[in-house]
């Protein structure tokens, strides 16, 4: 069954499905070496590749399989990122949480912002339970990010990742919903 597309904004940053029309500008993102070193995205990375991740998010949605997002810039639609929801198994209400930015966009808040959207998402309306980020742990930003949305460090998975540089360890970063509830209700008992 079809997921229905939400709409997903703050101030600064919006979401939505990728499309056609945004394959040069993830082609021209995702030649930064980083994006390679830390995701599963491919390298090299070419148009095809971006056609193929397109058109696979375009299916993923209407078969509710996996949930892929572009970060534009709010105000003016330019794509800064992308942000999914992997692995989502909705029977144990469980998935996998992955983002990258532009190197130009890099700094601002962009990754914090979109992963705050997604995870309030996927633990809200979507109706999962448990969110994962899997970080290697060379990557100290992006655990700074996971942790600003709100996703707690259960400690390091050896060799967890099987990444084309080998296999990798990485912190495992969880989100519940329950953590959700949780937090917004010392929220509210502390205001
Ligand atoms: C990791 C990554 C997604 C972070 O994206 P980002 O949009 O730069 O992340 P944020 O801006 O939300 O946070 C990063 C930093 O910007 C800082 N920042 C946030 N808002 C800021 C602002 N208004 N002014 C200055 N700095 C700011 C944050 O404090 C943070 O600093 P820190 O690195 O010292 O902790 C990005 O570096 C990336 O794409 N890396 C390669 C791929 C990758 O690692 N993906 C994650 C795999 S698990």
């Amino acid at each position: 069954m079809a997921l229905p597309v939400p709409d997903l904004h703050d101030d600064v940053v919006a979401l939505r499905p990728p499309n056609p029309g945004d394959v040069p500008a993830i082609t021209a993102a995702v030649q930064d070496p980083d994006i390679s070193r830390f995701t599963m995205v491919p390298s090299p990375y070419d148009e095809a590749d971006a056609v193929a991740y397109v058109d696979s998010s375009q299916a993923a949605w209407r078969d509710a399989s996996r949930v892929s997002f572009v970060i534009v810039e709010r105000a003016t639609g330019t794509l800064l990122g992308a942000v999914g929801v992997h692995h989502l198994d909705h029977a144990a209400g469980t998935a996998e949480v992955g983002y990258w930015v532009a190197s130009t966009a890099r700094r601002a808040g962009v990754a914090t912002r979109a992963l705050r959207l997604v995870a309030g998402w996927a633990l809200g309306d979507l109706g999962l339970q448990r969110l994962e980020a899997l970080v290697f742990t060379d990557n100290a930003r992006s655990r700074r990010v996971a942790e600003r949305a709100g996703f707690v460090n259960s400690g390091v998975a050896p060799a967890r990742v099987e990444h084309p540089s080998g296999l990798r360890d990485a912190f495992v970063l969880v989100r519940t919903a329950d953590g959700v509830r949780s937090v917004e209700a010392t929220r509210s008992s502390a205001s």
